[in-house]
């Protein structure tokens, strides 16, 4: 079955097709410098650009496979959570080509797809816990199959994405942060005293990240003169040599407060990762990473790290299917379409998500 995957929910516009497991085609296109300069997503700018973008990408993905659009069976669309604006080109542009090739038509949710992208590249054994990380979500799930998942923590504030993402908006590093606080963590000492891992003095499975937040910008204030006087751009960071040039004294002492507020978010989700395995009625089978966060080396480390003690395998996809792409929404619509699981032309985004 070859089934196109299409991704437009927020900053990043993704075409993939693939049959199966094989990927045949994966198309991507990151607005993230455009946005940069914001210091985050600007959702009017978000639309246009994947308005622009989709048709090009769609026929380059035909080219790389060697495909004609009447070859493709299945047209999977991410239709929520997201920008509204956003999703409504990918779902547009994906209900066109249904109609236009006669394609049955799959609506995605973007969350699902994520939790699914490992399995692109891995056998997976269920029942699993899956933690999915993103600048918009930290979920918890308890995945008994590649299609029945259930919700059993999410995050009431803040995503761990994000708590990464003001954290370096804060100490004037480029935006998104999460993947340069972790490249300079690198050359820093974590101190665990530094930060707080927040919310663990309770039963459920739920995060909540505000309160490390608090804690980041407290310490910060005290520490005048650390944040660079000017917004650092990620071409700087991307060598010790540049890093050191750019942060200059405060080197060092950014580098330990990234390795330990990296710490910090990854241990808490190690905690509530253990405790959701100790709750499941059967034995797990693995732990299951997936989101932008995913690619945290900290986060990977300590979760597999849980996963090898408890004798589980430890799954996270390649950094390419962290993030936000359509290759994870091809897999997952061509799942749900061998299921029957299809939609008409009435298909609507949905932007908050539907559980
Ligand atoms: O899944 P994703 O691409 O988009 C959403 O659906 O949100 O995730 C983006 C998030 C951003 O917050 C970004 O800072 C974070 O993932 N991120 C990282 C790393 N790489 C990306 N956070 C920590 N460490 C990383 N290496
Ligand atoms: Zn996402």
């Amino acid at each position: 079955m070859l089934c196109l995957g299409i991704e437009t929910s927020c900053d990043d516009t993704g075409v993939a097709l693939v049959d199966g497991r094989r990927l045949l085609a994966n198309r991507a296109a990151s607005q993230a410098d455009l946005h940069a300069v914001f210091g985050g997503v600007v959702p009017e700018i978000a639309s246009r650009e994947h308005y622009r973008l989709l048709a090009p990408l769609y026929q380059a993905c035909l080219t790389d496979a060697g495909v004609s659009p009447s070859d493709v069976d299945v047209v999977a669309v991410a239709r929520g959570p997201g920008l509204l604006g956003s999703l409504l080109t990918g779902v547009s542009f994906a209900k066109g080509l249904a109609l236009g090739t006669g394609a049955r038509l799959v609506g995605v949710d973007h969350l699902h797809a994520h939790v699914l992208a490992a399995a692109l590249e891995t056998e997976i054994s269920y029942p699993a816990v899956a933690v999915l990380i993103s600048g918009g979500h930290t979920n918890l799930y308890i995945m008994r199959s590649e299609l029945e998942l259930e919700l059993v923590g999410r995050t009431l504030d803040d995503a761990a994405g994000e708590a990464f993402d003001k954290a370096a908006k804060a100490l004037n590093l480029p935006y998104p942060g999460g993947a340069v606080m972790d490249r300079l963590a690198a050359y820093g000492q974590v101190d665990t005293a530094m930060f707080p891992r927040p919310y663990l003095d309770n039963q459920n499975l739920d995060f909540s990240f505000s309160g490390l937040k608090t804690a980041f910008a407290l310490h910060i204030a005290a520490r005048e003169g650390l944040a660079t006087e000017r917004l650092v751009e990620a071409t700087e960071l991307q060598s010790e040599e540049g890093a050191r040039r750019v942060l200059g004294e405060s080197f060092q002492e950014i580098a330990d407060i990234c390795a330990s507020y990296g710490w910090s978010i990854a241990d808490t989700l190690r905690i509530k990762t253990s405790r959701a395995l100790e709750r499941m009625g059967e034995r797990p089978q693995a732990i299951i990473l997936a989101g932008g966060v995913a690619s945290n080396t900290t986060v990977r480390r300590l979760l597999k790290e849980e996963a090898n003690a408890r004798g589980l395998a430890f799954i996270a996809p390649s950094p390419m299917l962290c993030t936000d792409n359509a290759a994870m929404v091809a897999y997952a619509g061509s799942r749900l379409a061998e299921a029957g699981l299809c939609h008409d032309l009435t298909l609507e985004a949905v932007p908050r998500g539907r559980k």
